[in-house]
């Protein structure tokens, strides 16, 4: 019987973490494996309500209210979608998970990390994945695809200014560094399949070629 196994994509805006996740997904589906393809914040109707409200730049929540939200979204997430799939024995392929909160919620605003680790112990049981892939490009690229990507304007979040998305840019560079047991820097530069290739190559080394 083969063991679930809960892999993250995590990077800033427009990096391509929702390409490089259904390729993935879609990969992963070809060699046999069953596997959860799913997204932060969001995942259970709840949780998407909760995204909903999150992004809509009617509203203007503050970095604790933000980060709250994030936590229910991704309580409701865990106990109803990912946990169950990892129960199961599949592989989950999540597109932003915790440590989107701790870049954006610490790093681009000014929470604690251990509060928003405390916040997701109370709301996830500090679930955490296997292996987290930080995408990064440059910044010449990345604006070209947001471009074409959100012609109709960005979100709430996507559009608050650029020096708290280097913070955040930042902050996923501190905790890359500080944990390299299950983050791996992929260089998301280049066309689409060259970055999968790094992933799967990534992916082979992180858990074995059999794994
Ligand atoms: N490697 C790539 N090269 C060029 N364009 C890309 C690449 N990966 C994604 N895109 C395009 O750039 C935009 C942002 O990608 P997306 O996967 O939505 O990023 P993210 O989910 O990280 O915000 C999309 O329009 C997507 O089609
Ligand atoms: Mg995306």
């Amino acid at each position: 019987m083969s063991m679930g196994r809960f892999i993250s994509l995590e990077g800033g805006e427009g990096v391509g973490k929702s390409t490089q996740a259904q390729m993935l997904a879609e990969t992963l589906r070809g060699r046999g494996l069953d596997v959860l393809l799913t997204r932060e914040p969001g995942g259970t109707p709840g949780a998407e309500a909760i995204r909903a409200l999150l992004l809509d730049t009617q509203f203007d929540w503050d970095a604790s209210a933000e980060a709250l939200l994030f936590a229910a979204a991704r309580s409701d997430h865990v106990a109803n979608t990912i946990a169950p799939a990892l129960d199961r024995g599949e592989w989950v392929v999540c597109d932003r998970f915790i440590d989107s909160s701790r870049a954006y919620q610490a790093g681009g605003d000014d929470l604690s990390d251990d509060a928003i680790l405390s916040l997701h112990t109370i709301g996830s049981m500090a679930l955490m994945p296997d292996v987290t892939f930080l995408l990064h490009a440059d910044g010449d690229d990345i604006a070209a695809r947001l471009a074409q990507r959100d012609s109709d304007g960005s979100d709430r979040i996507g559009g608050k200014p650029a020096d708290y998305h280097a913070r955040v840019a930042q902050r996923f560079r501190d905790l890359a560094g500080s944990d390299p047991e299950r983050f791996v820097l992929i260089d998301a530069n280049g066309p689409p399949d060259a970055v999968h290739e790094r992933i799967v190559r990534a992916l082979a080394s992180m858990l074995g070629e059999g794994g």
